[in-house]
Parts: C-alpha cells; structure tokens; sequence
C-alpha cells in the first residue's frame, strides 16, 4: 500500500497520541492520550514542525522535528512513532529520510535523544547511520539515561 508522508494537520492530533501512547515510551514516561492529543495540537499551532505517515488515509506513523533543536544549531529529531501494527515495514525509515532531507540545508550533524531501555531504537538508529555520542542520566525522567544519538552531515 502506498505510504504518503505529508503535514499533520489538528485532526490528526488524537490519532498520533494514541500511537505514541501504545509504545513503550510511552507506557515507561506515563503518557496519556489527552494529554499528548493536547501538546501536539499546541506544538502545532505555534509553528511546530510535525509530519505524518499516511497509510490508506489513516495515520501510520509521525515524526516532531526542530530544525536547529539541538543547541540552538543542529536539526533535532524531537519525536517519532509508528504504529505498533505497522512496524518492520520502513515506515520509520521513511520517517528519518524525511527529518534529514528536511533539515540538510541546516549544514549540521542530525541530532536526538533515545532512553536508554529503548534497545530496538537504538538499534533502528545505528542501522541509520548514528552513533553513540553521550549520555545524560535522569534528563527527562529520574532513572532512565537518555543517550544522545549523532549522525554526521557528510561534509563538502
Ligand atoms: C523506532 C521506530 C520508529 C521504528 O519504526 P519502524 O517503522 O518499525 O521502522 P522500520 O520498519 O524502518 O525499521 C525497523 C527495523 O526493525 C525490523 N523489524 C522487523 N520486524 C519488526 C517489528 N515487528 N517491529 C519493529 N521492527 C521490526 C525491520 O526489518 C527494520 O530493520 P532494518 O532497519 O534492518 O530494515 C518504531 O519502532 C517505534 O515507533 N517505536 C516506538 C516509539 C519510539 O521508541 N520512538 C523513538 C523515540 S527516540
């Protein structure tokens, strides 16, 4: 089936929450659908950068990208999920292009953080090209290290 990948619009908030909520970020940071449905319609209404995966009309994944979110300088990958059901298809993949062919006119390194109990996106994000760059034990939540992922802009 095709895959689109295009702007997400307000009416997609609930649909992207409850893909986010489903995975295991989500059941370890305690996220919950209202809540989420709420900070992405925000993040969109102030001039967030959020796409979505679409799958014969229904959304299959999104990714929350800023375009020098990373020390005021460097693209960063805030936010990206893809359906449970959906998984192992390349939806993500297609995802990450998309971060990076968006953002390559920044000039810099991409960016993002990843929980350190989060092995299968580890492992997505090395087979992508990034690599382990730092560690920033209990950022985001008391217990979990999020590990900064890099991955290098080939230089001119
Ligand atoms: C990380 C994530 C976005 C990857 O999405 P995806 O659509 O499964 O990604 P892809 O299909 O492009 O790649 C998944 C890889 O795992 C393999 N795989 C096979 N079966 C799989 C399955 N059931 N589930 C996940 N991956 C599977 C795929 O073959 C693929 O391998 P490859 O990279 O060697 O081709 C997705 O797992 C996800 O939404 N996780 C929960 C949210 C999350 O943790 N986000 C990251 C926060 S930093």
């Amino acid at each position: 089936m095709e895959l689109v990948l295009r702007p997400m619009m307000a009416s997609d908030a609930r649909a992207c929450a409850a893909i986010v909520c489903a995975s295991a970020i989500g059941g370890h940071y305690g996220f919950e659908p209202d809540a989420m449905a709420a900070k992405l319609s925000e993040a969109l209404a102030s001039g967030g950068e959020i796409f979505v995966a679409e799958i014969a009309g229904g959304v299959a994944g999104f990714a929350w990208i800023d375009q020098r979110g990373a020390f005021s300088t460097a693209p960063y990958l805030r936010l990206i999920a893809v359906d449970t059901t959906l998984r192992g298809s390349g939806i993500g993949a297609a995802l990450l292009a998309e971060f990076e062919s968006r953002t390559k006119e920044v000039g810099r390194d991409w960016c993002l953080l990843v929980s350190d109990f989060n092995e299968e996106a580890v492992a997505f994000y090395e087979r992508h090209g990034y690599t382990k760059a730092g560690e920033l034990p209990g950022f985001a939540r008391e217990g979990i290290t999020e590990i900064l992922m890099i991955k290098k802009r080939p230089r001119l």
